[in-house]
């Protein structure tokens, strides 16, 4: 055994393993035990991954709960050993298993193997990005990749960004950068009640919340409506700006969205930033889950106007198979990102950034941080992008594949075509009486599927009515899968239908 510095023939005293509370601090005298320690949780996870038949278990919270709050966490068990098989039974035999081909249901990817290997030497160096006393290298490797993914967007030369925690954080900060300037116009307490983000309807609710935390008006979110596509309507964006200026409103973003989360539409950004640009208007989009694009060898296109933003949310835990969290977000103009500057004397005083020490507390709303971008790092050195957009582009042809499966099939009904991977739909029963129970008959459906556990789908309301969705993320999901579950939902849904009309008769119409 030799370490740098060590002369290999040199003898190499051993302590003896440290005992108690020390036996489990992860240092020099300990690195057997955490050898082995992770040896057999990875062990554990495999075995489950490896035997996973169905996405989930289908337990309910009060079947869980009760083994779970029975556990006394004053007495430890004192080994791995224990405490694994302990968790087996309050976490890992119950999980929601996103690898499995039938979880069909919300943004969660299956992750590739070098960004869990990522992830484990990311905790077990602990690294913390805020400063580069606490990270070196890690910061380094962050920044490149911000300027890989810059350069991927096409947001020019001074583009700059931080890893985040989510689309949530990027899409908050983004919004915080923006207030920032549009409060630079005049004074605070007079600007900020008259703020307006202007957001299609079919955006992500962190708008809507982030324009809470940012101290707007309960109205300051503004939507704007959608074509049949769920695209947002450049023409009434343009109307909506107009008239925001001519009632004293002050319009401090646009968010448009390249993947919504329901439908998978992305908004016509090069008309969006014509518009915002003529209005002088910050525009943000929102790529969340359509960021996989900028890696997808053959729809990198449907992307294009996104150069234009002036700050852009990317999710790498949405559309690059990242584990979560694995989010960024981008600026045109790296001197927004003063905004979410502070300079504390324990930490990064002012000197530091006169002498050039590249600290990412100075850019980011967090301070201690994961080095979430070394799983990213891992993946493009291991597999590369086009191979992550080659997966991704895979999802979208299924989800296509689907669309046509759906719209061929009497039994359902089907809103758009999604530009990415989610297809939305319903049980659609029989015209007649029956079709007033449609919003219940699907809503058990997806909650009976849930239950036992065979496959697990998402739903949504579309004007007002009651969906499904599938969010296809996974390649490995053949069309196969999607029509036994396709089956399943309407067996479900069929067997409402029957046991509600046989014990209370559907009054006829009319
Ligand atoms: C379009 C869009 N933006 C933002 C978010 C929020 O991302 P996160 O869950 O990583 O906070 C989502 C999540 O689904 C999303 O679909």
């Amino acid at each position: 055994m030799s370490y740098p510095g060590h002369p290999v023939d040199a003898p190499l005293t051993v302590d003896a393993p440290p005992a108690g509370a020390r036996a489990h601090l992860f240092n020099d005298r300990t690195v057997d035990h955490y050898r082995t320690s992770l040896a057999r949780g990875v062990d554990r996870v495999a075995t489950r991954i490896a035997g996973a038949e169905r996405p989930f278990s289908g337990i309910s919270p009060d079947e869980l709960a009760p083994g779970l709050a029975g556990i006394d966490l004053e007495r430890p068990l004192g080994d791995i050993a224990g405490a694994l098989d302990e968790l087996e039974d309050v976490y890992l035999r119950d999980a929601v298993y996103f690898h499995h081909p039938r979880y069909l249901a919300h943004l969660n990817c299956p992750v590739v193997i070098p960004a869990l290997l990522g992830e484990a030497v990311l905790s077990a160096v602990n690294s913390s990005l805020d400063t580069w006393d606490q990270s070196a290298g890690g910061t380094l490797i962050e920044r490149r990749l911000i300027d890989w993914t810059a350069e991927r967007v096409g947001l020019g030369p001074d583009a700059d960004g931080v890893f985040t925690s989510g689309g949530s954080q990027s899409n908050f900060q983004a919004l915080l950068l923006a207030r920032e300037e549009a409060c630079a116009a005049g004074s605070r307490s007079e600007l900020l009640p008259r703020l307006r983000i202007l957001a299609s309807e079919a955006g992500h609710f962190s708008v809507q919340k982030s324009a809470k935390m940012l101290g707007l008006a309960p109205d300051a979110v503004i939507t704007v409506a959608t074509d049949q596509d769920r695209r947002m309507r450049p023409a009434v964006l343009a109307r909506e700006l107009d008239r925001c200026r001519r009632e004293g409103l002050l319009v401090m973003a646009v968010v448009a969205t390249a993947g919504t989360t329901d439908f998978g539409s992305i908004d016509p950004l090069p008309q969006l930033a014509e518009v915002c640009a003529a209005a002088g208007v910050w525009l943000h989009v929102d790529a969340a889950y359509g960021c996989g694009l900028l890696v997808s060898p053959t729809r990198r296109h449907l992307l294009d106007g996104i150069e234009r933003a002036d700050s852009v949310t990317v999710d790498f835990h949405k559309s690059f198979f990242q584990p979560v969290s694995s989010s960024a977000l981008l600026v045109r103009d790296r001197a927004v990102l003063r905004h979410a500057t502070y300079h504390a004397d324990y930490l990064n005083p002012a000197r530091m950034a006169e002498r050039r020490i590249p600290n990412q507390v100075d850019k980011s709303i967090q301070t201690t941080r994961r080095f979430d971008a070394l799983k990213l790092w891992l993946t493009l050195r291991v597999m590369g992008a086009d191979a992550v957009g080659e997966l991704f582009d895979e999802v979208v042809d299924r989800a296509a594949d689907a669309y046509d499966l759906l719209s061929a099939d009497p039994r359902f009904e089907v809103v758009t075509r999604s530009q990415l991977s989610t297809v939305v739909f319903r049980y659609l029963p029989p015209a007649g009486p029956e079709r007033e129970l449609a919003d219940d008959a699907n809503l058990f459906a997806r909650e009976a599927l849930a239950a036992s556990g065979a496959a697990v789908v998402a739903g949504t309301k579309v004007d007002g009515r009651h969906f499904l969705k599938f969010t296809l993320l996974n390649p490995e999901t053949t069309l196969d899968d999607i029509a036994q579950v396709l089956d399943l939902l309407a067996e479900h849904a069929g067997g409402y239908l029957r046991a509600k009309t046989a014990a209370e008769p559907v009054r006829r119409a009319g």
